[in-house]
């Protein structure tokens, strides 16, 4: 089998890699994923901040504050799973992240996303959720991303089929989701 077991737990830091996505007919890469870092906070909070009733009906339960500006930089400096911020022309557009990395004999993570409605219906989704494919498999040495969305939300199991996720099958009462558990179709990729 052509994948590499890593001994020991890696860092799971992405440094300072800045991962284009270009735009279709090749334009300039004017959408980037990148590292999220901690001065990223304030520009977060506010996108959060305008989006709040978009977002609302698919957040997983947050401690309270975690949508401010202090909240946002707690969540940065927690450090858990590997952040990308998700820039459309310069600003942040919305988020994605590698979570519950596990290695070992498993090599898995779990990938989640959103962004910003002003951002939506151009595709930002679908190609940053193929750069961190890419980067998952390539640099991470990852052997399965798995994803999860509600059995409702028909836009995001579109950016999941077209990258090539397939479904596992419903998670029953897998997420409390403003405020109720709910269930989930179950998505992976393997490399
Ligand atoms: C889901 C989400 C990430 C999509 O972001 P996006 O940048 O607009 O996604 P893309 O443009 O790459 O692709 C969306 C695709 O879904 C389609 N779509 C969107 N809403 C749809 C709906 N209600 N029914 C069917 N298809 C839908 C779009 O037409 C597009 O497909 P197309 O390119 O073939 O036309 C964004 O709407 C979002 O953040 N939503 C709220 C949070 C969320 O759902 N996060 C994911 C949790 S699993």
């Amino acid at each position: 089998m052509p994948f590499k077991l890593r001994a020991a737990q890696p860092q799971h830091s992405a440094g300072n890699r800045t991962l284009a996505v270009r735009r279709p007919g090749g334009d300039a890469a004017a959408v980037l994923i990148r590292p999220l870092e901690a001065a990223d906070a304030p520009e977060l909070a506010a996108l959060r901040k305008r989006n709040h009733a978009f977002l609302a009906p698919f957040e997983p339960y947050r401690a309270e504050g975690f949508a401010s500006e202090a909240g946002q930089a707690a969540w940065l400096e927690s450090g858990g799973g590997i952040r990308f911020a998700i820039v459309d022309d310069g600003a942040i557009a919305g988020t994605i992240s590698l979570s519950d990395i596990v290695r070992g004999p498993l090599q898995r993570a779990s990938v989640g996303y959103w962004v910003a409605e002003e951002h939506n219906g151009r595709g930002l989704a679908s190609r940053a959720l193929a750069d961190l494919v890419e980067y998952s498999f390539g640099e991470l040495e990852l052997h399965r991303l798995e994803a999860g969305t509600m059995l409702d939300n028909a836009g995001s199991q579109r950016v999941l089929r077209r990258n090539g996720f397939t479904e596992i099958g419903v998670s029953r009462q897998h997420l409390l989701i403003a405020g109720a558990w709910r269930d989930h179709l179950l998505f992976e990729r393997v490399a």
